[in-house]
């Protein structure tokens, strides 16, 4: 009976006292919110819809060239890229013609803005 105490005692000691904590158990592993970035996310989006007009030279009669990441940056501070895509005027929306860009796509560049208009 006494040795089955004993024994009781040290199993709990071992377990209260010498647990031991991982690494992994101190990483915090919130997600960290996704930063967007002309490299990472941006240039494709544009690639696939833009580049069409916006080429360089551009062409049919599109006004500006949207090939680098200082033109696209700049479009967004001096020429409206921003409310040219958002728009609901068929007339003055980008891509020229319509269809307007997927709702998450506009988000994306909207959330590049904010993040900055990093290149990468
Ligand atoms: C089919 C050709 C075509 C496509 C595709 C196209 N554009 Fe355009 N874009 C034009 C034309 C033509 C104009 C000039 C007429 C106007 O201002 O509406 C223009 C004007 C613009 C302007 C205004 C420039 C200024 O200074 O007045 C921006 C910004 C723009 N486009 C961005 C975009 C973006 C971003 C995309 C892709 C999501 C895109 N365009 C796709 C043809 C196109």
């Amino acid at each position: 009976m006494k040795t089955k105490k004993t024994l009781y005692i040290i199993v709990l000691a071992v377990t209260f006292c010498c647990t031991s904590v991982s690494e992994e158990d101190l990483i915090d592993t919130t997600p960290v919110p996704m930063t967007v970035t002309y490299e990472a996310n941006i240039k494709t989006i544009i690639n696939t819809n833009c580049i069409i007009c916006h080429n360089n030279p551009p062409v049919n009669g599109a006004p500006i060239t949207l090939v680098t990441y200082n033109d696209v940056k700049n479009a967004v501070e001096n020429n409206g890229l921003i409310s040219r895509i958002s728009s609901n005027d068929l007339s003055f929306l980008m891509p020229f013609g319509g269809p307007r860009l997927p709702q998450s796509t506009i988000d994306l560049i909207i959330q590049w803005e904010t993040d900055g208009l990093l290149e990468e």
